[in-house]
């Protein structure tokens, strides 16, 4: 388990319903980076318990765009350890130990106007409700939310859920499922609650009986396994019975053990040596990095790795679904290398980790700002050099027009227009997009500012701006003062906001 767990003080406790309780988590300035998130991760927290280390994760159900704090719920279970202690002893001003925000059972960014499917049961309606307040607020999708519970009084965030109907009737439509109404709810009537919404994407959560019935059900309507994700609630092996995992293990014999196997983390190859036994997450970090997981059980996702060569052989992989195993994806916690043939792993990719894993940028402040001639929206050609001895400049890149992320950057860039303008700066947006496209992005979010078209991706090379995850254009922007020196760069695929709050201050500061 990494050391990054953190001291987080309760600012306040929210009594849900009978059994279950949301802890408001207060995140001092220092730590807001390091516990940005997404909608539908969760948070991992350590707990003293009987002389061990207990750790468990909880879903966050607030949501980034919503809430203005961090919100945990956790419900009490039978005889369960943590979530009792959560429930029975945590006060508000306690501290706990908590580690940044992690998981992959969030919302993919291309799917278009695909609607969104939300199945939870009873606790697991904590991330899909964080899912569901993000959607609606920064997408224009449609959702539906299908929640069973045991009866009427254990239904978490019912008042929350009718206002957010009352607030977008258009577009959310929820069904509460009952068992003391009409019994669990059976396999047929999940069918029939997402007739219609075949080609959406599902995120499920919930007791085991209710995900095995939504997973039977998507295979009678023939959905396809890549557009639904499965979040699992449960707890890691203690410390203490950890040995008893150990039989599960596959066994290893010795002529199968390479010596040592490479590595691609964040960019750099290394030659892990690797020893009988140990998993590659486990070599690794002997080895003295750092590589992203969580649990280390491999229910998490978090420490997903992509294997170029070689093979491997895991104890479990809950946290894969069969495409991401198809592709080549393994959990370093649980692989070990099956052969002698050495295992190439690209350790971290699967995963975001915000504010943790951003690739840097190659032109860093103080750098000397690469000119540039392009055509904007209106159809003229312009220069960075015009600018020089004139105006600041900020000069954003964004990865496509019309995308939810996109459209919230430049409309507070809209917003904040005037601030720019009268401190003395130009701001141009810069897409992969066609000048057309920029056009009617321009004409249909009344943008007062250029955009510049980058085809050939020249501008984004020249700045060295690194793709997200590998995959996304990169989101981010530079300052560059009077002189043509870069002055201010920030780079966050997420916090689109913040991308133009921080350029307001520092072309504010150049202009004062
Ligand atoms: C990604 C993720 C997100 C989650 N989000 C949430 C959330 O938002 N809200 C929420 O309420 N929960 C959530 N959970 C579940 C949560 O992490 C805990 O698993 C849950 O609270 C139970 O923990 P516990 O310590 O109370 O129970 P545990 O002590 O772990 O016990 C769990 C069960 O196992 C039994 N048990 C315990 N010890 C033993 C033993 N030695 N031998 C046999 N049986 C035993 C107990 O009787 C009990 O029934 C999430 C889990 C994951 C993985
Ligand atoms: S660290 Fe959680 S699956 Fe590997």
């Amino acid at each position: 388990m990494p050391e990054d767990f953190h001291e987080l003080h309760i600012a306040g406790i929210v009594q849900e319903t009978h059994d279950a309780r949301s802890y408001i988590l207060a995140v001092p300035e220092s730590l807001r980076e390091a516990f940005r998130y997404r909608a539908g991760q969760f948070l991992t927290f350590e707990v003293p318990w009987d002389g061990m280390r207990l750790h468990r994760c909880y879903s966050l159900s607030s949501a980034p765009e919503t809430d203005p704090w961090l919100k945990v719920t956790v419900k009490r279970v039978d005889d369960g350890r943590i979530s009792n202690w959560f429930n029975d002893s945590v006060k508000v001003g306690d501290s706990i130990l908590v580690q940044p925000p992690e998981g992959r059972f969030v919302m993919r960014s291309n799917e278009g106007d695909h609607g969104i499917v939300l199945l939870g049961g009873g606790s697991g309606v904590t991330p899909v409700l964080s899912i569901l307040k993000s959607a609606l607020r920064t997408t224009t999708r449609d959702v539906k939310l299908i929640y069973a519970n045991r009866d009427e009084h254990s239904i978490i965030f019912k008042g929350d859920i009718d206002l957010w109907l009352a607030e977008f009737p258009e577009r959310l439509e929820v069904i509460h499922h009952l068992d003391s109404d009409s019994g669990l709810m059976s396999i047929g009537e999940v069918q029939e609650h997402i007739r219609g919404w075949e080609d959406g994407e599902f995120f499920v959560c919930g007791p085991t009986g209710y995900m095995d019935t939504v997973e039977e059900a998507f295979k009678a309507a023939n959905i396809d396994a890549g557009q639904t994700k499965f979040e699992r609630f449960i707890s890691p092996i203690d410390p203490d019975r950890k040995d008893a995992s150990a039989a599960v293990v596959p066994e290893q014999s010795d002529d199968e053990i390479p010596e040592s196997f490479k590595m691609l983390l964040e960019g750099q190859s290394h030659e892990v040596p690797y020893e009988k036994g140990l998993t590659l997450l486990a070599s690794a970090v002997k080895a003295g990095h750092k590589p992203p997981s969580s649990c280390e059980d491999g229910y998490c996702g978090c420490c997903m790795a992509l294997l170029k060569s070689g093979e491997v052989n895991m104890a479990t992989h809950d946290a894969l679904e069969p495409s991401d195993i198809e592709r080549g994806w393994v959990l370093a916690c649980q692989a070990r290398p099956a052969l002698r043939r050495r295992v190439l792993g690209s350790l971290g990719h699967g995963c975001y980790f915000p504010g943790r894993r951003q690739a840097m940028t190659s032109i860093g402040v103080g750098a000397s700002a690469p000119d540039f001639t392009k055509t904007t929206q209106n159809g003229d050609t312009i220069s960075l050099s015009q600018f020089r001895g004139e105006k600041t400049v900020v000069l954003y890149f964004y990865p496509k027009d019309e995308t939810p992320g996109c459209t919230v950057e430049a409309c507070t860039f809209r917003d904040s227009f005037e601030d720019f303008v009268e401190a003395g700066a130009v701001v141009i947006g810069v897409s992969q997009d066609s000048e057309k496209s920029h056009k009617s992005f321009a004409i249909h979010h009344r943008l007062p500012f250029l955009l510049v078209s980058d085809r050939d991706k020249a501008l984004q090379k020249a700045y060295g701006v690194p793709k997200t995850m590998g995959l996304l254009p990169g989101r981010v922007t530079y300052v560059i003062d009077r002189d043509g020196t870069v002055q201010h760069v920030f780079n966050s695929q997420l916090n689109a906001k913040k991308h133009v709050r921080e350029a307001l201050d520092v072309v504010k500061q150049l202009a004062a």
